[in-house]
């Protein structure tokens, strides 16, 4: 008789942003009258630039035509925003990094859940906490994360690297030596970054004990302060023991449009095996190319006038942030983050839970934002909020929560 994976039975609760849905919905149910700001999901609301519009259409009508139509795509992208990643995302910052080893995809989050599948199900894999859930929900659906303890709410295979107001949200070299090293920076929930010296200490770390990061750089478009890496091969020794995966989701607003890249150095090892001819298999099995369409779009990012309409759409964002931080601090708030991310972490007030504050937010101000339990253990007590919304909502969002 046919079997589940039962992996996926052990997944603990709906996702974190599901149930968020079903408690807002039924708060708008009952409060039809109320406007309710939603802070919560990282999700984009600005259109489309106009560089990436103008890369649309045009894309679109040589689809029109059959002198210039395209169908499938190269599994691992076209040569026109290969080139274009290589040279403006790493060469042009002092990266080595070549165009054929960049991995065009659909976005961040189908390769931070995929790469791991190119791995040992023997791997320990060590995360922050708390953390982008993903990376523990993709270990967990594959088997390698042992049993769930509802009482800690952690895995019994997973190394959990707290990141708390004691370390200033940076996770400290674990005791327990880890073979998948998952880092994001800058980060999401906390809004927190790392500097290179910081992350240098990981890549030497990495290298002597022969464990891989997978540094998930989504969000390196709002780093804003000089001393932040804004990828990983910045540092010395990457190539060795670091897999980088990018996102056009949040520095141009791809969330509905998707594409993303990972970043696989040939020289990449897990022991004697090379990763890079491992990845492009499964990439060349599994998935059959970004849509030229959105290719082309993703090209426009690194023109000139995308480079120009684009640093103002993160711009406009930042200043959200700028609101929410600076709107809280002064009502008496405990804040980080929101200043190389567009996330803002706060310690809820009166010892109240993430949920209680959840459930307080929305029912008192109306505003919706994401319990930090949510994204792991050391996240109770804290709560998310994103910069994401619009300039006028955010504005209103943090004079409802002053007034409470
Ligand atoms: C840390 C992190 N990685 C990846 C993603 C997903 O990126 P994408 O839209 O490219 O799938 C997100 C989205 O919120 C994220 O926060």
């Amino acid at each position: 008789m046919v079997k589940v994976n039962d992996n996926y039975l052990k997944l603990p609760g709906s996702y974190l942003f599901s149930t968020i849905g079903k408690k807002v919905a039924a708060f708008s149910t009952e409060h039809p009258d109320k406007k309710i700001i939603r802070l919560g999901i990282g999700d984009v609301t600005q259109p489309l630039a106009p560089a990436i519009i103008t890369a649309l259409h045009g894309a679109v009508d040589e689809m029109a035509d059959a002198a210039t139509f395209h169908g499938y795509a190269p599994d691992l992208g076209y040569e026109f925003l290969r080139n274009a990643i290589a040279k403006n995302d790493y060469q042009d910052r002092g990266c080595d990094i070549a165009a054929d080893e960049i991995f065009v995809s659909d976005g961040a989050k189908c390769d931070s859940s995929n790469i791991q599948e190119i791995f040992s199900l023997d791997n320990k894999i060590a995360v922050c906490d708390p953390v982008y859930p993903v990376y523990v929900d993709s270990n967990v659906m594959a088997g390698r994360t042992g049993t769930w303890d509802p009482k800690t709410e952690t895995w019994s295979d997973v190394i959990y690297m707290p990141c708390t107001a004691e370390n200033d949200f940076a996770p400290e070299l674990p005791k327990e030596t880890p073979d998948l090293i998952y880092l994001c920076f800058p980060n999401n929930p906390t809004g927190s970054t790392i500097t290179k010296d910081q992350l240098q200490v990981w890549i030497d770390y990495a290298n002597k004990v022969g464990a891989i990061i997978i540094y998930d750089a989504a969000y390196e478009a709002y780093i804003s302060e000089e001393n932040v890496p804004h990828s990983i091969y910045e540092c010395e020794g990457a190539r060795t023991c670091a897999i980088e995966l990018r996102s056009f989701s949040k520095n141009a607003g791809f969330t509905g449009v998707r594409l993303g890249f990972t970043v696989i150095p040939k020289e990449l090892k897990a022991g004697e095996t090379n990763l890079h001819p491992l990845w492009a298999r499964r990439h060349g099995t599994k998935y059959n190319g970004a849509p030229y369409i959105v290719q082309r779009a993703g090209e426009a990012v690194y023109s000139p006038e995308g480079k120009v309409q684009l640093k103002e759409q993160v711009a406009y964002y930042m200043n959200n942030a700028k609101v929410i931080y600076e709107g809280l601090k002064s009502a008496g708030y405990t804040v980080s983050g929101g200043v190389n991310a567009p996330y803002i972490w706060l310690k809820t007030p009166d010892k109240m839970t993430s949920w209680e504050f959840f459930d307080y937010l929305l029912e008192k101000a109306n505003v919706v934002g994401t319990p930090g339990s949510g994204f792991g253990p050391s996240g109770e007590g804290y709560f998310r909020l994103t910069a994401f919304g619009s300039y006028d909502n955010t504005v209103e969002a943090i004079e409802r929560m002053k007034a409470l």
